[in-house]
């Protein structure tokens, strides 16, 4: 159980100006400080996506994702809230494969500029990682308010999340690990 577990990041929104970017880059860097997990970042800006190519094979054009994901012990996605849901070019990214989440799990970070820090797109987000084959973890990270968590260099201001981010994260390495023996076993 000593192995690292590898488990992308994805940051689920291409929008200029991305408040998002603070809150993704800062949940990286704090896995990164681990040393039960081996991070890699992934941001949905960097996906030439298709117009009309969608459903089985199209994963082959995306190698670095795909081949990633296959790796991966353990996914997190990092999500705006928009209009009470999820960005769509997230969706366009999740949906270019399929069985390769299959039991793993997923830990999920929402942030709003509201009061309710995307606790609305992660409800919105479970039944689609579900369908996925995701397991998602129970302990959300939620960044409300965004515009007042970071300084202009990206620091938090807000202490209070360096033991959020603790408890967001052995949760996600217990549901890594877990899937990851099932996987290896059953
Ligand atoms: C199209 C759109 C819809 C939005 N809908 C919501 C919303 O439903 N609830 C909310 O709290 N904030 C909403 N926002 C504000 C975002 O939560 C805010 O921009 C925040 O900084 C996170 O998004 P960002 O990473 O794009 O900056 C919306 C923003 C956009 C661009």
């Amino acid at each position: 159980m000593s192995e690292k577990l590898y488990v992308p990041v994805l940051l689920g929104t291409n929008r200029k100006d991305r408040q998002s970017d603070h809150v993704a880059k800062w949940v990286f860097a704090k896995m990164q400080e681990r040393d039960d997990m081996e991070p890699v970042y992934f941001d949905v800006r960097d996906f030439d996506l298709p117009r009309d190519h969608y459903g089985t094979e199209i994963g082959h054009h995306f190698p670095e994702w795909r081949d990633a994901v296959i790796r991966a012990d353990g996914l997190v996605i990092v999500t705006p809230e928009y209009n009470h849901g999820y960005p769509g070019a997230l969706k366009s990214v999740l949906d270019l494969l399929l069985k390769e989440y299959i039991h793993k799990a997923v830990a999920l970070v929402g942030v709003s500029a509201g009061p309710w820090g995307g606790t609305r797109v992660i409800e919105s987000l479970v039944p689609m990682v579900r369908e996925l084959g995701l397991a998602v973890t129970f302990t959300d990270l939620n960044f409300p308010k965004v515009g007042t968590k970071f300084d202009e260099d990206g620091n938090l201001l807000d202490d209070a999340y360096q033991k959020r981010v603790k408890g967001f994260l052995d949760e996600l390495v217990w549901m890594a690990r877990a899937l990851k023996w099932g996987r290896e076993n059953l």
